[in-house]
């Protein structure tokens, strides 16, 4: 799958969000080495904290779904005015199952063909990790 199929899905992905409280629905669309397209969204909850980014709902569903380690890349959509880079905590998930050239393509719902890509490098520099 190319990156527009990929922004496509993360913009029908933003449809499904349960976003009640901040209005602001964004959708996820992480492509495994096989090919294989796990899309999410953002999930809040009257207990605001308990909210889950789109981002994180897609690593979770291809984790669970026992992918590790072979994302490719992943496309991140959603309304509004300024472009939906992901929030720290999104970035942090990301370095744990992604490799260094996976590619993150962000975009506006309005305006796909307007996307930028970013390599997790430049989202979280000098990262944190376990490895030794
Ligand atoms: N949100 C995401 O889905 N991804 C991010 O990276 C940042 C924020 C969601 C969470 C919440 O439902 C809404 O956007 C407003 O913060």
């Amino acid at each position: 799958m190319k990156h527009p199929e990929l922004l496509n899905a993360a913009r029908d992905a933003a449809q499904k969000a349960y976003a009640p409280y901040s209005n602001y629905k964004v959708g996820a669309a992480l492509l495994c080495a096989d090919g294989t397209v796990f899309t999410g969204c953002n999930v809040e909850n009257a207990s605001y904290g308990l909210t889950n980014c789109a981002e994180r709902t897609a690593v979770f569903s291809a984790i669970a779904s026992g992918h590790r380690r072979d994302f490719v890349a992943m496309a991140i959509v959603a309304d509004g005015d300024s472009m939906p880079y992901p929030c720290g905590a999104c970035r942090q998930v990301l370095s744990e199952f992604c490799r260094e050239e996976f590619s993150v393509y962000i975009a506006k719902a309005s305006a796909l063909e307007a996307y930028e890509v970013v390599c997790l490098e430049a989202l979280l520099p000098n990262r944190f990790n376990l490895e030794k």
